[in-house]
């Protein structure tokens, strides 16, 4: 039998040049059994990030959980194997001393929160075929094995480093456990990275009077050794300029075309790293700490918590294996090389270099296999801005189902916003609301609660097949959109299903939305309401209404991935089984006669902007305590800077606020300039540091600020802002600083500076 379908070919593999005369193909025959090899079951294992055990689930997590969950809900309806499994980063200093502070243990620390974690996934949708933790025996199992592998092939270095240590609490500590005065503007109380105060960075030896932020004890320098992952070696090297650029083959399904390992940003990200020279990686961290101890080490040493994380992928898809009594040669399949299997991780690209570097290399000279993609996201601002407590923008997974948001509003949400770039997404309130009142209710449900009614009243609840000449032309149109002038037509499923593949999902939703316009039309050009007054027109009313409902049933098709709950209830109204890709492919689109439907009830109900503003303020609420604990301390820190003895004022650093005077001269030596910020970036590793490219008209400067916490680098590119120019350039960790950008704050902020309009980079400011 042959099936024979218009198509547009959209991708021609770089491989087979030939084709590309093939683009201008219009029609195409393609037999079934060649359909039914390009349908062959793809194999893949999915990830999301592990969320740390020691907080809670928020909405800009959530980008990532449904992201992935939109992804693998599409390949499973593609009737592809998936296996989506997760975890908690249950390791580490932060839940060892959180665990402390509550006067529990660390696993039952984790115990809790792992039962929150899981409740608020349940309660988005998010479809994990597994939850389970890193702190688990299989996990342990894989860590001490790759290590020994790594050893064994000389992977593996031991080094002394020196390092802060607490002599009450008798440990080392980690930079942001160590507080102290800045090297550079004398603000007390910060952190041993970098000031917030003045934006200086440095690193935690550099502080004046250091001190424990656990105990508050005068840290001791100390020196221990470390084990180090060579990650220098030029076998990893040799190995990683290649992986990165290595493309995937066509995979069998939708994903013809041959695909890159890594988004471009992300490959141009690693090329940056590349260039800058690998170094080894720090994997031990000493006792006490919550983890796996090292092997032979006595219990003194334990694997970092970055180490057994990523390791935990593996851990929680072999525990879920062995549950469903799977063999070790079927868990093999997925995680030695040589499997005919995917391996795709969904990341935030704040983790890129755990995932792209040390994670490949760690597995390739291991003997595990490698990840097939890794797809990275970008951050979630609201309106516009990070989130924030103060602003009630930081806000939990749990309150925004407590407060009776309906998690589908925001799934669907994120997906007309998101696509396959790094790019940061926008929650805007006010677009939230418009956008779902439109698009789900006023479009999607709509059809269905105009329709339904006269079916079951009029029709006995069953729907016709028999339909008019101009109706099936309506249904086509729903069906197939047009590409262009002269151009053919492809099947929107096609088209959907190119985009969901892609993570094109804002795509996906534009086209879906354009479709049910189509549906919207024609119920508006055929007025049922009116041709219900007059019984002549009975046939006509069952034909206009059995017709809409199946435009309805694809457009549930469709969603599926995006509102599983409210598919599921579709498919209930409608009298179907659950619905996979195939029903929106199949050559009986419309459903037979006398298809029975169920009586309907309103599927979802508009966002009242009432409710947005109830969730932020509760979220303002919830965070009031250790928001005013916060500006206690900040004006506390102000008080203990201003009964100092005030430093000298140096020329070029922006101090607080000093009781002695300057003269006009002294001023005078600081040179001020408008600056343009042509770019803004994050910078791996850094907590608080944004990297900036400055225009001062003269010339280009680069400049490290600490100004992460306020913003997003994309909201920064292109605007105007003061700069000292005339600073030495300092060398830090991550490069070097050739000036500095104004920016006021005492505790809250830092706020930028910025002229009034007119100013021109390279102004001088006097
Ligand atoms: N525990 C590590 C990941 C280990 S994976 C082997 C971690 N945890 S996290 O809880 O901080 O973040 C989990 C995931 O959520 C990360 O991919 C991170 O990028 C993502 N997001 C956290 N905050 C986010 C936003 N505000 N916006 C978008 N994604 C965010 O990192
Ligand atoms: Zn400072």
């Amino acid at each position: 039998m042959l099936e024979i379908r218009v198509l547009k070919i959209l991708f021609v593999s770089p491989k087979d040049r030939k084709p590309h005369s093939l683009l201008q193909l219009s029609f195409c025959i393609i037999p079934n059994p060649f359909l039914n090899r390009l349908m062959n079951k793809r194999k893949i294992l999915v990830t999301s990030a592990l969320p740390y055990a020691n907080g809670s689930i928020h909405l800009g997590h959530l980008v990532e959980y449904i992201q992935t969950d939109i992804w693998v809900r599409f390949q499973k309806m593609q009737e592809h194997e998936v296996h989506y499994v997760c975890a908690d980063d249950a390791h580490g200093t932060p839940i060892m001393l959180r665990a402390e502070q509550e006067s529990i243990t660390p696993r039952q620390l984790i115990d809790r929160v792992w039962h929150e974690h899981k409740a608020d996934f349940d309660g988005f949708h998010i479809g994990f075929d597994h939850y389970y933790t890193t702190d688990s025996p299989e996990n342990q199992a894989f860590c001490e094995d790759i290590y020994r592998q790594l050893r064994a092939r000389d992977l593996i270095a031991k080094r002394s480093v020196e390092q802060f240590y607490d002599p009450v609490k008798q440990m080392f500590l980690p930079d942001r456990y160590i507080k102290g005065e800045c090297p550079r503007c004398h603000a007390g109380d910060q952190y041993g990275d970098s000031c917030e105060v003045c934006g200086a960075t440095y690193s935690p030896t550099d502080l004046i009077s250091p001190y424990s932020a656990v105990s508050g004890a005068k840290p001791e320098r100390r020196t221990s050794n470390h084990y180090f992952f060579k990650l220098s070696d030029v076998r990893c090297e040799t190995f990683l300029k290649n992986w990165i650029f290595e493309s995937i083959p066509a995979q069998p399904g939708v994903a013809l075309e041959t695909r890159p390992r890594l988004q471009p940003e992300a490959a141009n990200k690693m090329n940056e790293w590349l260039s800058a020279g690998l170094v080894d990686w720090d994997i031990s961290r000493d006792a006490p700490y919550f983890g796996f101890p090292i092997p032979h080490t006595g219990g003194k040493k334990f694997f970092y918590v970055w180490l057994d994380a990523p390791v935990g992928y593996f851990g929680s898809f072999k525990n879920y294996f062995k549950q469903n009594q799977r063999t070790q040669a079927e868990i093999d399949e997925f995680l030695r090389p040589g499997g005919n299997t995917e391996m795709v991780h969904f990341i935030g690209k704040d983790i890129l270099y755990f995932h792209a570097l040390f994670w490949p290399a760690m597995l390739e000279f291991s003997g595990y296999r490698t990840p097939t993609q890794i797809y990275a996201h970008g951050f979630l601002t609201v309106n516009g801005q990070k989130m924030s407590k103060s602003r009630g923008t930081f806000i939990t997974a749990e309150s925004y189902l407590k407060q009776c948001l309906n998690p589908e509003w925001l799934r669907y949400y994120y997906a007309a916003k998101l696509n396959d770039s790094m790019e940061d997404i926008d929650l805007n309130f006010e677009d939230f609301v418009a956008r779902v009142n439109s698009d789900l209710v006023g479009k999607y449900v709509n059809i269905a609660s105009r329709c339904a009614g006269f079916i079951i009243k009029k029709f006995g609840g069953e729907l016709t097949h028999n339909i008019s000449e101009a109706s099936r032309k309506w249904f086509n149109q729903f069906l197939f959109c047009e590409l262009g002038e002269g151009d053919t037509f492809l099947g929107r499923h096609m088209s959907i299903a190119n985009f969901y593949e892609r993570r094109e999902f804002s795509k996906a939703i534009k086209e879906i939305m354009s479709a049910a316009d189509v549906a919207n039309q024609y119920v508006d050009r055929m007025k049922p309401w009116v041709l219900a007054k007059d019984s002549r027109n009975d046939r006509e009313l069952h034909e206009v209404c059995s017709v809409a409902l199946n435009m309805f049933r694809m457009l549930t098709v469709y969603l599926k991935p995006v509102l599983p709950k409210l598919a599921m209830e579709a498919e209930q109204f409608l009298g179907l089984d659950p619905l996979t890709w195939k029903d929106a492919n199949s050559q009986h689109r419309l459903l037979p006669e006398g298809h029975r439907i169920n009586d309907y009830e309103h599927l979802m109900t508009r966002i009242d902007p009432k409710q947005i503003e109830m969730l932020t303020n509760a979220n303002k609420e919830s965070l009031a305590p250790a928001e005013s604990q916060q500006a206690a301390q900040a004006v506390e820190t102000m008080e203990k800077n201003s009964s100092a003895t005030p430093a000298p004022a140096k020329a070029g650093e922006a101090g607080q606020a000093s009781a002695s005077t300057i003269s006009i001269e002294d001023f005078g030596k600081i040179d001020l300039r408008v600056a343009k910020i042509l770019d803004a970036e994050h910078v791996p590793g850094a907590d608080k540091l944004l990297k900036l490219t400055l225009d001062i008209a003269s010339e280009q400067r680069t400049v490290f600020a600490g100004i992460k916490s306020a913003y997003d680098p994309e909201q920064l590119k292109g605007r105007l802002t003061i700069m000292v120019a005339n600073l030495a350039p300092r060398k830090m960790k991550f490069g070097v600083s050739e000036g500095m950008v104004l920016a006021a704050g005492d505790g809250d902020g830092p706020y930028l500076l910025s002229p009034d309009e007119g100013a021109r980079p390279g102004m001088k400011v006097k």
